[in-house]
């Protein structure tokens, strides 16, 4: 299974939308591994955010995401990096599309609800800079035999 980050970021929070996000992971069948709220500090969002440092909007982005605590959390599932992606919708919120998570709660270019990891390199960089070892939970959940396949979970072992 791939482990993926999200962040609920502080419009999300301030607009009380942190629960109708993580129904929607729940729903599709991702596993909770970690979570929870942290205040993001500048030097930690500065490295997060580094491949934007020439942005006109960087300023702006550090100031937004550093000013109230986000809410991070690891997630897993087979393929669970494109998967969230998908659910997430494209970065500006105008464009996203409807049935997204941006494209349902967003209208904007910078306060679009959620940041998700996008690619496997990145995924764990992320994780790793935002989480102890011990903040990840190793559980089985009582649904995992009916969400995928004998197929897709013998194959999962067998590539351990
Ligand atoms: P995220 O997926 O976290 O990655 C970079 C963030 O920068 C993005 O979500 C937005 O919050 C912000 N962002 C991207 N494009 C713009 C933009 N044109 N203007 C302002 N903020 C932006």
């Amino acid at each position: 299974m791939q482990q993926t980050m999200v962040i609920i970021k502080p419009d999300a929070i301030n607009r009380c939308l942190v629960g109708e996000v993580v129904k929607r992971f729940e729903q599709k069948g991702l596993q909770i591994k970690a979570m929870k709220m942290q205040a993001l500090q500048p030097y930690a969002l500065k490295e997060h955010y580094a491949h934007h440092k020439d942005k006109g909007f960087y300023g702006e982005l550090i100031k937004y995401m550093s000013s109230i605590p986000s809410i991070l959390m690891v997630l897993e599932g087979k393929d669970a990096i494109s998967v969230v992606r998908k659910m997430v919708g494209s970065t500006q919120g105008r464009e996203a599309a409807p049935g997204t998570i941006r494209g349902d709660y967003s209208v904007s270019n910078q306060s679009n609800i959620i940041h998700a990891s996008e690619n496997e390199k990145v995924a764990k960089a992320e994780i790793a800079r935002l989480f102890k070892d011990e903040e990840i939970h190793d559980y089985k959940k009582m649904d995992f035999d009916w969400i995928y396949s004998r197929d897709e979970k013998y194959i999962e072992k067998a590539k351990r």
